[in-house]
């Protein structure tokens, strides 16, 4: 494993992290054992990070992050999520009442007395111009309660005015190979910044592990099933925003970029997350893991070699060809 500094955080963290969203819930079903198996793994491969967030599960998440760092003497840093409990996304609702008790129910379920790295959860985008919700979060630091805080966006136009805040000291983003516009006017932005970046979704929901086919069934309470045309949140969420055959083509088009080096053939899913770390921009990338082994390939991404100029302009094409019209200026 390799470690990157998390903004001015003070804190160096795993390149390939853990989102832990699949071992809460609306991925299908994940035992306690199978998720407490994939958590433990991380930590084995050198994982010390782990995004999560209160409604994974309506805390499931958390509880088993709570578990883990009882099992582990090892330092693990958790980034846990706020704000998707409103029934509805509202500006009031990003309330001090409201924030207060997402906050404490996620202190109790994270068994913590501090959270590591709150992030506001995909608030809606005129959030970012109501500068009084970002004083409420240097408040909580103030108390104690948070170390440090950040933000989760859909698009880049809300990454980019996050950053004006002068605490915000991570924005997490959709970055893989099927959504590359952070790199283009954000990233930049970002470092002159020292904002840490997360980088999620980076298999595209598990298309671009190249294992996906065109009857692949996905259980009911799996969001690859309920929310593939954006039926219960953003449909950028799900696959990337990607139609599922281009997407299925167009990683079939990159894993045939892929060429043995001296340690061995990467997988479809290594190089991808391989992809992700070529942009120094990135602090980590936080692919979910249901199972060890899954953990242990992903991991894995991060003691490959640097990918190619020539394969890095290939995966660039490819976007460019197949992918650019559907998400480039969606999101
Ligand atoms: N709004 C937000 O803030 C937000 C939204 C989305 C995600 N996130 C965060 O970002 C994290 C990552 O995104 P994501 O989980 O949505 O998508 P992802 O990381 O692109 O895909 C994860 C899924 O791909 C499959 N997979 C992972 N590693 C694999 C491997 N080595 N081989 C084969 N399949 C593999 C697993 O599902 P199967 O085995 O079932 O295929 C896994 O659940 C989340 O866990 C969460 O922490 C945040």
């Amino acid at each position: 494993m390799k470690y990157r500094a998390l903004g001015r955080t003070g804190w160096n963290v795993s390149e390939v992290s853990f989102g832990a969203w699949a071992i809460g819930g609306a991925w299908g079903h994940v035992s306690n054992e199978e998720a407490m198996g994939a958590l433990h793994q991380a930590i084995d491969c050198g994982v010390n990070f782990i995004d999560t967030a209160d409604v994974y599960g309506d805390g499931r998440s958390e509880r088993l992050i709570a578990r883990l760092k009882r099992e582990r003497k090892d330092e693990i840093i958790v980034a846990t999520k706020a704000g998707r409990r409103l029934p509805k996304q509202t500006i009031e609702g990003y309330s001090k009442q409201n924030l207060t008790k997402w906050i404490d129910d996620s202190l109790r379920n994270l068994e913590a007395e501090t959270i590591d790295l709150l992030q506001l959860h995909c608030p809606p985008t005129e959030l970012y111009s109501r500068p009084e919700v970002f004083g409420m979060l240097d408040d909580f630091v103030k108390a104690g309660k948070l170390r440090f805080y950040g933000v989760s966006v859909e698009k880049i136009e809300e990454a980019m005015k996050a950053i004006e805040y002068p605490n915000v000291q991570s924005v997490q983003i959709i970055f893989n190979c099927f959504r590359q516009r952070p790199a283009e006017m954000f990233f930049p932005n970002a470092i002159k910044k020292k904002v840490g970046i997360l980088a999620r979704v980076p298999l595209a929901s598990g298309m671009l592990t190249g294992k996906l086919r065109r009857d692949s069934k996905f259980a009911a309470d799996d969001h690859r099933n309920f929310n593939r045309h954006g039926e219960s949140f953003d449909v950028g969420e799900t696959f990337s925003g990607v139609d599922f055959e281009t997407g299925l083509a167009a990683a079939e088009e990159i894993r045939a970029l892929i060429r043995s080096g001296e340690h061995g053939t990467p997988s479809l899913t290594q190089f991808a997350l391989r992809w992700i770390l070529m942009f120094d921009a990135v602090t980590c990338a936080i692919p979910g893991g249901k199972r060890p082994a899954q953990v242990e390939e992903n991991c894995a991404a991060a003691d490959l070699p640097a990918l190619t100029p020539e394969a890095m302009r290939a995966i660039r094409g490819i976007y460019d060809k197949k992918i650019r019209a559907l998400v480039h200026d969606r999101w």
